[in-house]
């Protein structure tokens, strides 16, 4: 479905995306952008999403990166920090950023999911700016008939009319004033709608997804099409194989990207990892396949070009470890000589967090962090992808960190890993 489109030339490694691995800036910061949205402006690709901390579910900030590619990000800046006080002042949550610029007045409008950290007080906030990467102001809520919208996920949609809609979970979808500042009118209720909406168009066809209400785990997202956005919506299904939990992912905003006229829906998921979201919450990006009103992403690609639109598998020398332990403290450490390495390992419901490190050949720490081993439905993956170095020589170390990722949700429904298991089956060296 997506052969025929030539690649691009550029090393082939820098034009892969790796799902579910943390990701690295062109500061060689790990990318922190959850709950995240594209979009694509004066040329290049611009992606928002939260800020997360590691340490906190309080609002962090919204970031916001810039790429040519999809694959290679700039970090701009936390384009909406947390403010003095208000909707999203100390203490207060701010998710699913989304960004869209205004047809009409140009100017750049940010919405979003404002909440207290019991999530009891939820609005949609609004912010603007006039560049896309500059700092945004807060306005307040959005409102309708007179009263803000106490929801909590959203998401946003703009037609190829320039329209914009604004999305809200468990049904109501809102048409934006001409200048985007307020809403016009609902133009659609659809029934049997879940959390995390996001919508796309294709040939005449509206897709919404969403996905069921199970807190940070994951589970089979589903969707929706009609023929116009006032409905009738039909319920179509699953766009993943059932069981696979959408690819260990939640869906957050569809990015229909256009290569040499093709137009190719891209999925844009999260793979949450409470409690260290920054380091540790991964994203699953990848293309959908649409056949008149069928959507699916058939086949997880835990790696892929996005050049070629094609899956594609990590290369370099490869060593086999086969080493599991769920001991605190007990590492496994890989010398290696090269520029990059990465880790497969297998992750399934009793694994927890690594700590995993490189270190230069005198022994400094170049880099450290949480990595989340743990997923509901077993997978064997790529679970890091280092930065690109110097080629030189490096230790990889793999540390037991004797966390995992345990919460509750709102009820008190406990959620995550039952043990503390780190698996690295195989380690794969660039040179
Ligand atoms: C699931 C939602 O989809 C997310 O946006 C977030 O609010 C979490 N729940 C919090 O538990």
């Amino acid at each position: 479905m997506f052969l025929g489109i030539p690649a691009i030339a550029g090393r082939d490694n820098e034009s892969i995306i790796t799902n579910g691995v943390p990701w690295f800036d062109s500061d060689g910061n790990i990318i922190n952008a959850h709950g995240a949205c594209i979009i694509e402006d004066g040329g290049k690709y611009w992606l928002f999403g939260e800020y997360k901390s590691d340490n906190s579910n309080a609002f962090p900030g919204f970031g916001c990166y810039s790429s040519s590619d999809l694959v290679n990000w700039k970090f701009e800046r936390v384009v909406l920090p947390v403010q003095k006080d208000g909707i999203l002042g100390p203490d207060r949550v701010g998710e699913r950023v989304k960004v869209m610029r205004c047809p009409k007045t140009g100017e750049y409008i940010m919405l979003m999911h404002a909440d207290n950290l019991k999530y009891t007080d939820p609005h949609i906030g609004i912010a603007v700016c006039d560049s896309i990467n500059g700092d945004y102001r807060l306005l307040g809520t959005i409102e309708y008939d007179g009263k803000p919208i106490k929801n909590w996920d959203m998401g946003t949609f703009q037609d190829d009319d320039g329209t914009g809609y604004l999305l809200i979970h468990h049904g109501p979808v809102y048409r934006l004033s001409d200048d985007y500042r307020s809403i016009s009118a609902k133009a659609a209720h659809i029934d049997g709608m879940g959390e995390s909406p996001a919508m796309f168009r294709k040939n005449g066809i509206y897709f919404m997804l969403t996905s069921n209400l199970t807190s940070w785990e994951r589970n089979d997202n589903y969707y929706f099409t009609a023929t116009s956005i006032e409905g009738p919506w039909e319920k179509r299904g699953l766009f993943c194989p059932e069981g696979s939990l959408t690819h260990n992912s939640q869906c957050t905003f569809v990015f229909t990207l256009t290569r040499n006229g093709e137009k190719i829906p891209i999925y844009m998921g999260d793979r949450w990892s409470y409690p260290r979201q920054a380091s540790a919450a991964t994203y699953v990006w990848l293309p959908m396949q649409v056949n008149g009103t069928s959507l699916s992403i058939p086949e997880y690609w835990s790696s892929w070009n996005i050049n070629g639109i094609r899956k594609q598998t990590l290369s370099g020398e490869t060593k086999i470890h086969d080493w599991t332990s769920d001991k605190k403290g007990e590492k496994l450490r890989i010398p290696f000589h090269g520029k990059r390495i990465s880790i497969i390992g297998e992750s399934n419901s009793q694994s927890g967090y690594a700590l995993v490190s490189i270190k230069d050949k005198e022994g400094k720490i170049l880099h450290s962090q949480y990595v989340d081993f743990y997923s509901k439905v077993p997978d064997l993956s790529p679970r890091y992808v280092s930065r690109l170095y110097p080629e030189d020589d490096y230790m990889l170390e793999v540390e037991v960190s004797g966390e995992n990722p345990v919460w509750s949700d709102k009820k008190g429904n406990v959620f995550g890993s039952k043990d503390f298991f780190i698996n690295v089956s195989k380690s794969i060296i660039e040179k």
